[in-house]
C-alpha cells in the first residue's frame, strides 16, 4: 500500500471503524438501541440490573436469571485487602476519576483474567465494586473510616448511594440513579469504548483495555462534562443571570459543557429523559432553582448555537439534587458504561483485527544526517 484508502477525517468523524451488534447510535429510523431494546422503553420499565445483563450476557435475562445475577453481583461487593491498602495510600486530594482507574488496574492484578475466572466474571466483578472502590477511598479519607462495602440493597443504585450516605436513600434518587445508569450504559463507538476495543485489539487482559477506558472517559470533553455542566449551572442564582452569563461566554467563544454531540447534530435522545427526572427532583426538594437556571441555558443555547444538551447536562442537576458530589458524576459514568465497555471487549475479542491506521505525514521533507560534532 502506497497510502491512505480513504481521505483523512479530523477526529475520524463519519468514519465507520468496525461492526457492532450492541447499539445503534443515531442511526435513521432506528434511535438509541441496546441489541435492538429502544433507550425509551429501557429506561422506564427496566432495572439497570437487566440492561447489564442485556449488554454483557447478550439478552434480557428471565425473572429467575435477573433474581440470580442481582444476587451474583450482591456478591461481589466485598474488596480485597490489598485493594483496600492501595486505597488507603491514594492521597486524599486525587480525583476519583484517577482512584478508579488505578483501582481497576490494581485489581487486575489481584484477581487476574485466566484459569477460573473468564471474561465474564470479570465484567459482573467491575460492574459489582466499582462503587465499592470508590467509597471505600472515599470515607477513608474524608471521615477516616474503613467502611464495609457490602450491603443489603438489591440494585446497583441503592447499594452506591447507601454507601454514599450511610442510609438508605430515598426511593425517588435511587429510581433516578437507576434510569441515569441505564442512560449510560452503552452508546456505541465513543470515544471511551474506541479507546477499549483498540486496547482489547493488541489481546492484553480485560483490565487493560478498561483502565485504558477510565482514562479516556476523564476528559471534559467526553465523560467529564457532567462535573463541567454543574461548575456552570451553580455559577447562577436566577434564569436571568444565567442569560446574562451565557451570552458573555458565548461572545469569549467559550465552550458550554453538556452541549454539542459529535453523532447528534439535533437533540440527544436521552436528554429529556433525564430532564424529567431533574425536574421531578426539583419539584420533590421544593427547590427548581437550578432546574430553571438550566432550562434557560438550554434556550439559551438552542437560540443563539442551535447546540442541544447532551445526556451530561441535566444530569448534573438531577445528581446534585440526589446528594451526590460534583467530583463522583464522572465515576458514576463508569459504573453505567462498564456494561458497555465490557459488551465491546467481548465483542472486539470475538471478531479481532489489530486496530492501526496510519497517518498524513507533515513533517519535514528527507534531509541529510548531521552527525553532533558538526552541528554548530
Ligand atoms: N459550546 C460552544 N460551542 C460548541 C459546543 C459547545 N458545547 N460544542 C460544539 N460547539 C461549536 C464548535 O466550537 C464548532 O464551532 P465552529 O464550527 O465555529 O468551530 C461547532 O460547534 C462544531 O463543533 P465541533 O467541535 O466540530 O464538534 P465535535 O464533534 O468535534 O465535538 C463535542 C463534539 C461533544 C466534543 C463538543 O460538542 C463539545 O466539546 N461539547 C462540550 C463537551 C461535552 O458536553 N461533552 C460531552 C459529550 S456527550
Amino acid at each position: 500500500m502506497n497510502g491512505p484508502s480513504v481521505s483523512y477525517s479530523p477526529g475520524l468523524e463519519g468514519v465507520i471503524a468496525g461492526k457492532t451488534a450492541i447499539s445503534t447510535v443515531g442511526k435513521k429510523g432506528k434511535g438509541l438501541n441496546y441489541r435492538g431494546y429502544s433507550i425509551y422503553d429501557l429506561a422506564e420499565q427496566a432495572a439497570f440490573e437487566e440492561v447489564a445483563h442485556l449488554l454483557i450476557h447478550g439478552r434480557l435475562p428471565t425473572t429467575g436469571e435477573l433474581d440470580a445475577y442481582r444476587a451474583r453481583l450482591k456478591g461481589l461487593r466485598g474488596l480485597p485487602e490489598g485493594l483496600k491498602r492501595v486505597l488507603e495510600q491514594l492521597p486524599a486530594a486525587a480525583h476519583p476519576m484517577d482512584v478508579l482507574r488505578t483501582a481497576c488496574s490494581a485489581l487486575g492484578t489481584m484477581e487476574p483474567e485466566g484459569e477460573g475466572r473468564d471474561q465474564y466474571a470479570i465484567a459482573d466483578r467491575l460492574v459489582a465494586s466499582f462503587p465499592s472502590m470508590l467509597l471505600y477511598w472515599h470515607h477513608f479519607h474524608a471521615g477516616g473510616k474503613a467502611i464495609d462495602t457490602e450491603t443489603d440493597e438489591d440494585s446497583l443504585a441503592g447499594h452506591f448511594l447507601f454507601l454514599l450516605h450511610g442510609s438508605k436513600p430515598a426511593e425517588l434518587h435511587r429510581r433516578m440513579l437507576d434510569a441515569s445508569l441505564i442512560l449510560y450504559a452503552e452508546h456505541e463507538f465513543n470515544a471511551s469504548t474506541f479507546s477499549a476495543r483498540v486496547t482489547a485489539s493488541t489481546l492484553p487482559d480485560f483490565y487493560a483495555a478498561v483502565t485504558s477506558a477510565i482514562g479516556t472517559l476523564r476528559g471534559p470533553l467526553h465523560g467529564g462534562a457532567n462535573e463541567e455542566a454543574m461548575k456552570l449551572i451553580t455559577r447562577f442564582r436566577s434564569p436571568e443571570e444565567a442569560e446574562r452569563g451565557l451570552l458573555d461566554m458565548l461572545a469569549r467563544k467559550e465552550k458550554i459543557m453538556g452541549f454539542g454531540h459529535r453523532v447528534y447534530k439535533e437533540a440527544d435522545p436521552r436528554s429529556r429523559v433525564i430532564k424529567e427526572w431533574s425536574r421531578r427532583l426539583g419539584e420533590a426538594a421544593g427547590d427548581m432553582t437550578l432546574f430553571a437556571v438550566s432550562e434557560r441555558i438550554e434556550e439559551v443555547m438552542l437560540r443563539e448555537k442551535r447546540l442541544y444538551p447532551n445526556l451530561d447536562f441535566y444530569s448534573a442537576s438531577a445528581y446534585h439534587l440526589a446528594g451526590i458530589p460534583t467530583s463522583m458524576f464522572t465515576p458514576v459514568f463508569v459504573f453505567a458504561r462498564i456494561a458497555g465497555w465490557s459488551a465491546h471487549i467481548i465483542e472486539q475479542r470475538a471478531d479481532n483485527r489489530i486496530f492501526r491506521p496510519v497517518a498524513e505525514y507533515v513533517g519535514p521533507e528527507p534531509m541529510a544526517f548531521v552527525p553532533i560534532g558538526e552541528r554548530g
